[in-house]
């Protein structure tokens, strides 16, 4: 299986469609709030037909109840990763869990990770307008116990975090991380980025890149370059 996930960051189906026949093979792909609240859940189910996995990144957060029946739906989408906010408290991601385990096909549920603080929380931002006290890389570790505790399988956090989440939770608790540049690539919007090397060093499970392989000339070479070194080949 695949360790790098591709994200489909783009906003018309023909780009996602030219972009996912460049590839021969199954590949990991990540829909977001984008695609999907541009074309439904039809463009999830046409994607998957395509034989590609899927973490559909929706980033979930209410109350216990609207979740579990939201991932119930979710489920039966047979997406292999999805996902919602830790901020949202244990009950919650219990209830996400029975969703899925209630919605699951043939018996498999979706793995289901949590968003700790997002990356463009800043220290600030957390203590004075969320209130949270302390730094936000101790909050991320609390944020991973619990969702470790609620039986989650892992979380989305930076490739600075991955090391100690593992320490912390274990390495079967997956690291799910975005901000990934090649050396060579331009840093676009990302303050703080790794390369794909460093990301295999830290012990990070999967990788989320979107631009360095969506933008690159030759998109299938990226993908397969990023792949061997994720792995470590
Ligand atoms: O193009 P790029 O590789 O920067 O895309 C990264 C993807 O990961 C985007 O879909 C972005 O929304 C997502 N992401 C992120 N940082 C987070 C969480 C998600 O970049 N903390």
């Amino acid at each position: 299986m695949s360790k790098t996930m591709v994200a489909l960051d783009f906003s018309t189906r023909k780009d996602v469609y030219e972009f996912l026949l460049k590839f021969k093979e199954p590949i990991y792909v990540k829909i977001g709030m984008e695609l999907t609240y541009s074309f439904g859940f039809e463009i999830v189910r046409e994607i998957k037909a395509m034989g590609h996995h899927i973490f559909l990144d929706l980033k979930l957060h209410d109350i216990p109840n609207t979740v579990k029946q939201a991932m119930k739906n979710l489920a039966k989408l047979d997406v292999d990763v999805v996902n919602l906010h830790a901020a949202g408290g244990s009950a919650m991601m219990k209830a996400a869990i029975e969703g899925l385990e209630e919605g699951a096909i043939n018996g498999k549920r979706p793995l289901c990770i949590a968003v700790t603080q997002l990356t463009s929380t800043s220290q600030e931002a957390m203590n004075e307008d969320l209130g949270i006290p302390g730094s936000v890389q101790d909050c991320v570790i609390q944020y991973a116990k619990l969702a470790k505790e609620s039986g989650l399988d892992g979380v989305v956090c930076s490739v600075h975090e991955a090391k100690a989440i593992h320490e912390v939770c274990g390495n079967a608790f997956l690291t799910v991380t975005p901000g990934i540049r090649l050396a060579t690539d331009s840093k676009d919007d990302q303050k703080r980025v790794a390369t794909p090397e460093y990301a295999y060093e830290q012990g990070c499970d999967y990788i989320v890149v979107g631009r360095s392989i969506t933008k690159a000339a030759d998109s299938v070479a990226t993908y397969r370059f990023i792949e061997t070194i994720m792995e470590g080949k």
